[in-house]
Parts: structure tokens; C-alpha cells; sequence
């Protein structure tokens, strides 16, 4: 059954926003003539690519608006933070930073201070920054993102708090400006929002429902971005394999992806995240039968005991999960599978982590990403009684990650001597005369070229391994 239709910001409403747009601008035009300079913005982002890519539409936003763009907290004449609250630390940090700025801003008293973003969707976090942190100016959510303008322009004008979140359930503005960060690869979101309420996670009270951008919107924006010489991107959803069953044309994720490699020459195509429920044989076929999309998955399993994943809602058991690796590997020999576990979920026995780490040897992950079960308020298992003692938690993370870094090395090992393609994606930060980019599989490769080849497909034989990376140098360029 179809549910309802994808709600888009009426286009009045984005007309608005432009309003607004020219409104901050002409304003920053005066505080360029008295101060001898363009105001600077800090967009400051926590959390997963998701919020990256939404700071990159603030940074897009903010720069129609006038601004420079600075990356300190003391240049800064606007401040961003854009929060992510998926886990308790996540949130300390940013009421760290909240509080350090008081200073700040008694110094430079025009600086405006906003905090956005999944953390303030929380009503309780909006009441405590409104009670404790008065050099907040601005708050607003994940929905109204595309109302940034508006919101700023009131602050601005007024000099007064505002606070808005939430004032949809949830729409889909197409045509906000986009400032990326990067020109070799680009994210896409393709679908906003989660209805699967994981017992522990709080993404779906703070993204809201699922929302599915139109397949037209997305094909139209993957092909700017070929135009203008992006290789590769990252097609975004909190689960992508729900896409378009909010559509009122029959379309599935599947579709979409041969819908763009069909009609695009983008090079490499990624996207993330998989739900292991509803992966389907058809998008496991399309994987294999289109080459530019990247052989690697990233299929979250969250913990390998079939009683743990009913608890957390996650509607399969551990066979299902490994018979699903089983036909991806199956149909896409070679495919770097990636995952998430978490450790310490509310009754997690010594036997349901037994079976996580059994999960682990027998799949073999390319990489698991392990999180701390972090009780999140408002969310079902934050009320389970049997919460996990912290010092048993610590002790299976530890094994978990010992295990895994084993497996990855081994993995890794494998490559020696071998030849890998290779999307360069600059100099390398941490050593300037290697160069670094990604492998299909998206490992990480560091490797020497007498060339710049920033943007080039290349050939890199691997000389050497590590955890995390593989080393090498440069045989042949691509493209
Ligand atoms: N939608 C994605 C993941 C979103 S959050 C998916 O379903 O895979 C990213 C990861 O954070 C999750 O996969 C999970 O492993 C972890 N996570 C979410 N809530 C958490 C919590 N309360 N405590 C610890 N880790 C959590
Ligand atoms: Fe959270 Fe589960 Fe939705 Fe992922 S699928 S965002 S873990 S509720
Ligand atoms: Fe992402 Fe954190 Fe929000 S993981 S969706 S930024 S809660």
C-alpha cells in the first residue's frame, strides 16, 4: 500500500527564502563598508554525512547571503553548529563548545551564534539552551533548514533569541544552494528521514518519516555534477532501501540507481545506508550488472545474536543477515562489506556477544564501525531494565575491536603486490608527498606519484598495509 505522497516546500515559500537571501546580503553590505570586510562564517559539523552534506546547503545558503567562510571560532561573525545527538558524547561535545563561546561573545557582541541541526529537534535540549546558554541567537531543525534566510534575517534585524524547530513533519525543499566541499566527489541525498525505530536510536524523532526526493530531481543533479566534473557520489538515506515507497510512481532504489547509470557518465557511484531487512535481489543484481557502482556495501548488523535483534527491532534474525552476505558475495564476487555493531545493547549476555563475535569471524568484515550502546532518552530500550554494567561493556569492546583489527589487517594484507584503482583525492593531509584516494572498496590508499593527479582514475601497486590504509605507488593514469 502506498503511503502518502512526498510533501515539497511550496515554491512560494523557497521564493521567500531568496527574498531573505538578498535581505541578509544588502545587511552584510553595510557591515562590509564599516568594518573593511566581508562578514565570515563557521559552519562547525558533527555527526554522519548526512549532516555533512546539510552544511554544505548552509554553507551555500550563508554564502548568497554574503559571507566569507573563516574555520576558527575567534575569525567567525556568524557560527554555526550543526549537532548531531545519536550518542550521548555527541552532544556533550557540542554544549562544551556552546559554553566556551560565552567569552567570545561578550568581545565581539554583533557575532551571532546558531545551533541546528538533529540535537535541537529535542524539545528538552531547545529548553536548555533557551534557560542556560543566552548567547545562543539562533535555533532552529533539521526540517527547516531551507528557512536558514529568514531566521537569520530576523536575528540580525531584531537582535533578538529565535527559536524554531520542527514546523513541518517533514518536507523536501529542492533548489537550496550548495556549497561542497570537495570537487572530486559529492554527496546526494536521495531520501530523508526513518521509519524503523531501531529501539535504541533516536534518528527517527529528530529526522522525522521518510521522505523520498523525486527520481527527476536526483538524475538532474547527478548530471550538473557530471558537468562540471564530479567522479564520484554518494547517494544518501537513512535507509536507501525504502526509496520511493512514498512515491506515487512505482520506483525502488534499484530503479533509481540504473536510472542514473543509465543515464548519466558519472564514474563511480557509492550509497549508504543499507537496511539488511529490505536489501532486494533486485538491487543486488543492478550492483552486478553496472560497474560504475562501487563494489562495496555497507549493510549495518548491529549485533549477531538473532534475541539482541529482536530486541532492538530490527525485523531479521542472524541467518537471514549471513544468508543476505551470502548472495551479495554471491553475485559481486570480491565486494568490501563494511558494518556498524553495536556493543552493550540493554541484556546483552556473555552468549548474545559470543555470537556478535562469531558473526564477525565468519563474515569477515572489510571494517565495522563499534559504538558503545548510549542510552538516548525517549527511545524504547532507554527504559529496558537491564542496562549493562560500563566496565563489562568495556571489556567486549575491546575484544571486539582487537578481532576486527585483525580481520581488517588480514584483509588488507591480501593487497600486497596487487594493483588497485584508485580515485585521487589530493595530497595526502598527513604526509604532503604522497598523494591519497579511495579504491573502489573505498579503502583508503596513500601512494607516491611524480604527477599531480588530483581527479585522475590510476593504477597504484600496493607496497604496504596497515589496519586502516594501504600504501603504494603510482603505475598508470586512467583518466
Ligand atoms: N540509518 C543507519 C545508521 C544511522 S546511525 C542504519 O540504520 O544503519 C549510525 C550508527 O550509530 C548505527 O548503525 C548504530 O550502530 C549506531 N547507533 C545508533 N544509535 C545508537 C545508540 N543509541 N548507541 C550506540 N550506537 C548507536
Ligand atoms: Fe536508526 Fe534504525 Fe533508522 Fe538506522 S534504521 S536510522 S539505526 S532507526
Ligand atoms: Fe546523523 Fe547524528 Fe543526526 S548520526 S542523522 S547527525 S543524530
Amino acid at each position: 500500500m502506498k503511503r502518502a505522497s512526498t510533501v515539497l516546500v511550496p515554491p512560494e515559500e523557497m521564493e521567500k527564502q531568496r527574498q531573505f537571501q538578498e535581505l541578509v546580503y544588502t545587511k552584510n553590505i553595510g557591515f562590509a563598508a564599516e568594518q573593511g570586510r566581508k562578514p565570515l562564517a563557521f559552519v562547525r559539523t558533527f555527526g554522519c554525512q548526512m549532516n555533512e552534506h546539510d552544511s554544505e546547503k548552509i554553507s551555500g545558503m550563508l554564502e548568497k547571503m554574503g559571507y566569507g567562510f573563516c574555520d576558527s571560532f575567534e575569525d567567525a561573525d556568524v557560527i554555526i553548529m550543526n549537532t548531531c545527538c545519536v550518542r550521548e558524547n555527541a552532544e556533550e561535545k557540542v554544549f562544551g563548545h556552546i559554553g566556551s563561546l560565552k567569552s567570545l561573545k561578550r568581545r565581539k557582541p554583533w557575532l551571532v551564534t546558531a545551533v541546528c541541526g538533529c540535537m535541537t529537534e529535542q524539545p528538552h535540549i531547545v529548553e536548555e539552551i533557551r534557560k542556560k546558554y543566552k548567547n545562543v541567537d539562533l535555533v532552529f531543525g533539521t526540517h527547516n533548514l531551507h528557512r536558514l534566510p529568514e531566521l537569520l534575517f530576523k536575528v540580525l534585524d531584531s537582535g533578538e533569541h529565535v527559536y524554531e524547530t520542527s514546523r513541518t513533519s517533514g518536507e523536501v525543499a529542492e533548489g537550496v544552494p550548495v556549497k561542497r566541499g570537495g570537487n572530486i566527489h559529492a554527496w546526494v541525498t536521495v531520501m530523508y528521514g526513518c521509519n524503523n525505530y531501531c529501539t535504541y536510536c533516536i534518528v527517527p524523532y529528530v529526522r522525522g518519516h521518510e521522505r523520498s526526493r523525486r527520481p527527476e530531481d536526483i538524475l538532474e543533479e547527478v548530471k550538473k555534477l557530471c558537468g562540471i566534473g564530479y567522479s564520484e557520489i554518494t547517494l544518501l538515506g537513512q535507509n536507501v532501501n525504502s526509496y520511493g515507497k512514498d512515491l506515487p510512481e512505482p520506483v525502488d532504489f534499484a530503479d533509481l540507481l540504473r536510472l542514473i547509470c543509465e543515464n548519466t557518465s558519472i564514474p563511480r557511484i557509492r550509497f549508504m545506508t543499507s537496511h539488511p531487512k529490505d536489501i532486494s535481489d533486485r538491487l543486488i543484481a543492478v550492483m552486478a550488472e553496472f560497474p560504475q557502482i562501487c563494489n562495496q556495501l555497507h549493510l549495518p548488523v548491529q549485533s549477531g545474536s538473532t534475541g539482541l535483534l529482536k530486541r532492538m527491532n530490527r525485523h531479521y534474525t542472524r541467518e537471514q543477515y549471513l544468508e543476505t552476505v551470502k548472495k551479495v558475495r554471491e553475485q559481486n564476487p570480491g565486494i568490501a562489506l563494511t558494518t556498524d555493531i553495536i556493543v552493550g545493547f540493554p541484556g546483552e549476555t556473555d552468549e548474545d556477544f559470543e555470537d556478535t563475535l562469531s558473526l564477525v569471524e565468519q563474515v569477515r568484515f572489510d571494517q565495522a564501525y563499534t559504538f558503545i550502546y548510549s542510552r538516548r532518552e525517549g527511545t524504547p530500550a532507554a527504559k529496558y531494565p537491564d542496562q549493562v554494567p560500563q566496565d563489562v561493556v568495556k571489556e567486549r569492546f575491546d575484544r571486539l575491536l582487537a578481532l576486527q583489527n585483525r580481520i581488517s589487517k588480514e584483509i588488507n594484507d591480501g593487497y600486497l603486490g596487487e594493483v588497485v584503482e584508485v580515485l585521487c583525492e589530493g595530497r595526502s593531509k598527513t604526509n604532503l608527498s604522497r598523494y591519497t584516494g579511495r579504491t573502489g572498496g573505498n579503502k583508503i590508499v596513500n601512494f607516491r606519484s611524480p604527477s599531480d593527479v588530483t581527479g585522475k582514475l590510476v593504477t597504484v601497486k600496493i607496497e604496504n598495509v596497515q589496519t586502516f590504509f594501504l600504501e603504494g605507488t603510482v603505475l598508470e593514469v586512467l583518466s
